[in-house]
């Protein structure tokens, strides 16, 4: 196990990496299933409109299911479809026993209640772990399909051998989907937890005197190169959980992929950190697959 030295040279945590690593364990798993004649593990996954960063990301997700011999199935909407129908939808994946989890790309148009799509998720293949009932049980530390980015970030940390016991993380942004969830797990004792947790948030009084005692940073507000390196102690451990999309004429697709690291400035005084894009992102998808296959197994509700 490392702490963090107080040292200026720093090491890349390669997600890119590590993800394809997992993907291999699952795909060897996969293979298992079909030998001895199991059922494979799909995941669907419904998109509603047009966005071009929630298009790429589903691509990604059915791509890394194709990777790891997972069926798949995408379900994409226009976003004039109505609340009631996209719940009936939401409905059908339930009991549609050939589909082991599903997700349900955020954000939806504004018309549809993110919260009633999600709580209409049965929670056996909630996926990405947003319904209550996984966050819930997650909280009171009971097996729980965990959100897929705060166990990926969890994972890192763990593959990379970095003690996190005792440690001061200070998570910037308090989102349902990764400042909060992974505020709790890094606080929990787990192998990898014990944190001492501080949560801030846009609130937040003297942000920068409070990440300037941070031994690990997460940050995950969604504002480019929001985090400099006046705020980030000699020696920490930074998590980049940003993924904006910068205008870039430069650039054939239009635009640069921002984390929320001004990471030119951070690095060099870090211990670790990770890039974007190839850090957290790609660990997302990664556990996204495990708990696909965690459900399809019945790991956490028995089926
Ligand atoms: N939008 C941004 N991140 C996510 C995610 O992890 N899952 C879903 N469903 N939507 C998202």
């Amino acid at each position: 196990m490392t702490t963090a030295p107080e040292a200026t040279s720093y090491q890349l945590i390669d997600g890119k990496k590590t993800a394809e690593e997992i993907k291999v364990e699952i795909a060897a798993e996969v293979e298992k299933i079909k030998a001895l004649g199991g059922k494979i593990p799909h995941l669907a996954a419904i998109l509603v409109g047009h966005d071009g960063g929630s298009e790429t990301y589903v691509r990604n997700k059915v791509l890394a299911c194709e990777r790891v011999g997972f069926g798949s199935t995408l379900l994409r909407y226009e976003d004039d479809i109505s609340e009631a129908e996209l719940l009936a939808k939401v409905e059908e994946l339930n009991q549609d026993a050939s589909i082991d989890g599903f997700i349900v790309q955020l954000p939806l148009p504004a018309h549809i209640s993110a919260d009633k799509v999600i709580e209409t998720i049965r929670p056996e293949k909630d996926v990405d772990g947003f319904h209550p009932m996984n966050i819930g049980r997650m909280v009171a530390g009971l097996p729980a399909l965990l959100p897929a980015t705060p166990s990926g970030i969890v994972e890192l940390l763990s593959r990379y051998g970095i003690e996190t016991s005792g440690q001061h993380c200070v998570v910037i942004g308090r989102s349902n989907i990764v400042g909060t969830p992974v505020s709790i797990l890094l606080a929990k004792n787990l192998d990898t937890g014990n944190c001492t947790v501080t949560l801030c948030h846009s609130r937040t009084r003297n942000l920068a005197e409070i990440t300037r005692t941070a031994d690990i940073v997460v940050a995950a507000i969604g504002r480019p190169e929001f985090v400099t390196a006046d705020m980030v102690r000699p020696g920490a451990i930074v998590i980049d959980v940003g993924t904006t999309r910068v205008a870039d004429a430069s650039k054939k697709s239009g635009f640069t992929l921002k984390g929320d690291v001004d990471f030119a400035g951070v690095a060099p005084k870090s211990s670790y950190i990770t890039p974007v894009p190839g850090g957290v992102g790609p660990m997302t998808i990664a556990m996204l697959l495990l708990n696909t296959l965690r459900a399809a197994k019945g790991e956490i509700y028995a089926r």
